[in-house]
Protein backbone atom coordinates (compact mmCIF):
# COMPACT_ATOMS: atom_id res chain seq x y z
CA UNK A 1 0.00 0.00 0.00
CA UNK A 2 1.44 3.56 -0.73
CA UNK A 3 2.58 6.13 2.13
CA UNK A 4 2.78 8.66 -0.11
CA UNK A 5 4.86 11.62 2.86
CA UNK A 6 5.65 14.92 2.87
CA UNK A 7 9.34 16.14 5.30
CA UNK A 8 9.88 19.32 6.21
CA UNK A 9 13.81 19.74 5.73
CA UNK A 10 16.18 22.07 7.05
CA UNK A 11 19.90 23.06 6.10
CA UNK A 12 20.77 24.83 9.13
CA UNK A 13 22.83 28.20 9.08
CA UNK A 14 26.01 26.31 9.65
CA UNK A 15 25.16 23.90 6.53
CA UNK A 16 24.26 27.40 4.64
CA UNK A 17 27.36 29.32 5.47
CA UNK A 18 29.50 26.16 5.06
CA UNK A 19 28.14 26.12 1.21
CA UNK A 20 26.67 21.85 2.03
CA UNK A 21 22.93 23.18 0.74
CA UNK A 22 23.50 21.32 -2.91
CA UNK A 23 25.04 18.42 -1.01
CA UNK A 24 22.28 18.24 1.35
CA UNK A 25 19.51 18.52 -1.12
CA UNK A 26 21.03 16.47 -3.95
CA UNK A 27 21.78 13.32 -1.51
CA UNK A 28 18.05 13.39 -1.16
CA UNK A 29 17.01 13.87 -4.93
CA UNK A 30 19.62 11.78 -5.73
CA UNK A 31 17.19 8.95 -4.08
CA UNK A 32 14.34 10.18 -6.29
CA UNK A 33 12.29 12.13 -3.50
CA UNK A 34 10.20 14.71 -5.24
CA UNK A 35 11.22 18.46 -4.38
CA UNK A 36 7.99 20.64 -3.85
CA UNK A 37 8.84 23.74 -1.91
CA UNK A 38 12.17 25.46 -1.40
CA UNK A 39 13.06 28.98 0.22
CA UNK A 40 15.60 30.32 1.70
CA UNK A 41 14.48 32.07 5.01
CA UNK A 42 15.89 33.90 8.17
CA UNK A 43 14.16 32.23 11.28
CA UNK A 44 13.28 34.35 14.20
CA UNK A 45 12.81 33.77 17.53
CA UNK A 46 9.44 33.49 17.63
CA UNK A 47 9.29 31.04 14.33
CA UNK A 48 11.52 28.71 16.22
CA UNK A 49 9.49 29.00 19.43
CA UNK A 50 6.32 26.84 17.80
CA UNK A 51 8.98 25.05 15.22
CA UNK A 52 10.80 23.74 18.37
CA UNK A 53 8.15 23.81 20.83
CA UNK A 54 8.51 20.69 22.40
CA UNK A 55 12.33 21.95 23.60
CA UNK A 56 11.08 25.62 24.81
CA UNK A 57 12.17 24.51 28.48
CA UNK A 58 15.12 22.36 27.59
CA UNK A 59 18.74 24.24 28.94
CA UNK A 60 19.74 24.29 25.46
CA UNK A 61 17.12 26.00 23.87
CA UNK A 62 19.08 29.59 24.11
CA UNK A 63 21.84 28.52 22.69
CA UNK A 64 19.47 26.51 19.99
CA UNK A 65 17.91 29.87 19.67
CA UNK A 66 21.34 31.34 18.96
CA UNK A 67 22.73 29.22 16.71
CA UNK A 68 19.66 29.08 14.44
CA UNK A 69 19.02 32.49 13.79
CA UNK A 70 23.12 33.02 13.22
CA UNK A 71 21.88 32.90 9.32
CA UNK A 72 19.84 31.75 6.80
CA UNK A 73 18.15 28.36 6.57
CA UNK A 74 16.96 26.64 3.64
CA UNK A 75 13.75 25.18 4.19
CA UNK A 76 12.82 22.21 1.94
CA UNK A 77 9.49 20.03 1.35
CA UNK A 78 10.57 16.79 -0.29
CA UNK A 79 7.68 14.02 -0.88
CA UNK A 80 7.93 10.38 -1.27
CA UNK A 81 6.92 7.17 0.14
CA UNK A 82 8.29 6.56 3.40
CA UNK A 83 10.53 9.62 2.73
CA UNK A 84 10.49 10.44 6.75
CA UNK A 85 12.30 7.50 8.15
CA UNK A 86 14.36 7.85 4.87
CA UNK A 87 15.69 11.61 5.55
CA UNK A 88 16.04 10.51 9.13
CA UNK A 89 18.04 7.67 8.87
CA UNK A 90 20.34 10.18 6.29
CA UNK A 91 20.39 12.76 8.77
CA UNK A 92 22.22 10.37 11.66
CA UNK A 93 22.38 10.96 15.29
CA UNK A 94 21.69 14.01 16.68
CA UNK A 95 25.19 14.66 17.98
CA UNK A 96 27.43 14.94 14.35
CA UNK A 97 30.29 13.17 16.63
CA UNK A 98 28.23 10.45 16.85
CA UNK A 99 26.63 10.12 13.50
CA UNK A 100 27.19 7.25 11.54
CA UNK A 101 29.95 8.21 8.44
CA UNK A 102 27.68 7.81 5.37
CA UNK A 103 24.80 10.09 7.07
CA UNK A 104 24.93 14.03 6.36
CA UNK A 105 25.63 14.76 9.92
CA UNK A 106 28.45 12.05 9.70
CA UNK A 107 29.90 13.20 6.65
CA UNK A 108 29.66 17.11 7.43
CA UNK A 109 29.44 17.76 10.80
CA UNK A 110 31.87 17.75 14.16
CA UNK A 111 32.10 19.17 17.33
CA UNK A 112 33.53 23.18 17.17
CA UNK A 113 33.95 23.82 20.65
CA UNK A 114 30.69 26.04 20.41
CA UNK A 115 28.93 24.13 23.39
CA UNK A 116 26.07 23.52 20.93
CA UNK A 117 24.99 20.81 18.92
CA UNK A 118 25.57 22.11 15.42
CA UNK A 119 24.46 19.45 12.96
CA UNK A 120 23.81 20.79 9.52
CA UNK A 121 20.01 19.39 8.91
CA UNK A 122 16.99 18.71 10.62
CA UNK A 123 13.92 16.51 9.17
CA UNK A 124 10.58 15.36 10.60
CA UNK A 125 10.13 12.86 12.54
CA UNK A 126 7.04 11.97 12.60
CA UNK A 127 4.02 12.72 9.74
CA UNK A 128 2.64 14.72 12.49
CA UNK A 129 5.50 16.91 13.03
CA UNK A 130 5.79 17.01 9.37
CA UNK A 131 2.34 18.73 8.83
CA UNK A 132 2.70 20.77 11.51
CA UNK A 133 6.22 21.96 10.71
CA UNK A 134 5.27 23.15 6.66
CA UNK A 135 2.37 24.80 7.77
CA UNK A 136 5.19 27.13 9.98
CA UNK A 137 7.83 27.52 6.83
CA UNK A 138 5.30 27.80 4.51
CA UNK A 139 1.86 29.06 5.79
CA UNK A 140 0.81 29.62 1.93
CA UNK A 141 0.97 25.69 1.43
P1 LIG B 1 16.22 18.25 14.61
O1 LIG B 1 14.88 18.34 15.35
O2 LIG B 1 16.90 19.58 14.47
O3 LIG B 1 16.07 17.52 13.30
O4 LIG B 1 17.23 17.34 15.48
P2 LIG B 1 16.91 15.98 16.21
O5 LIG B 1 15.49 15.59 15.99
O6 LIG B 1 17.97 15.02 15.81
O7 LIG B 1 17.16 16.37 17.74
P3 LIG B 1 16.17 17.07 18.78
O8 LIG B 1 16.24 16.30 20.04
O9 LIG B 1 14.83 17.33 18.18
O10 LIG B 1 16.91 18.46 19.07
C1 LIG B 1 16.72 19.58 18.23
C2 LIG B 1 18.03 20.31 18.05
O11 LIG B 1 18.40 20.94 19.29
C3 LIG B 1 19.80 20.89 19.43
N1 LIG B 1 20.12 20.11 20.63
N2 LIG B 1 21.05 20.44 21.49
N3 LIG B 1 22.85 20.47 23.72
C4 LIG B 1 21.96 19.50 23.60
O12 LIG B 1 21.89 18.61 24.40
C5 LIG B 1 21.06 19.52 22.45
N4 LIG B 1 20.13 18.61 22.21
C6 LIG B 1 19.53 18.99 21.06
C7 LIG B 1 20.37 20.24 18.17
O13 LIG B 1 20.70 21.28 17.23
C8 LIG B 1 19.21 19.42 17.70
O14 LIG B 1 19.31 19.14 16.32
MG1 LIG C 1 13.86 16.88 16.38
Amino acid sequence: MSQTEQVLVLVKPDGVARGLVGRVIGRAEARGYRLVRLALRQATPELLATHYAEHVSKPFYPALVEYMTSGPVVAVVLEGERVITAVRTMAGATDPVNAAPGTIRGDFGRDWGTGDIRNIMHASDSPESAAREIAIWFPEA
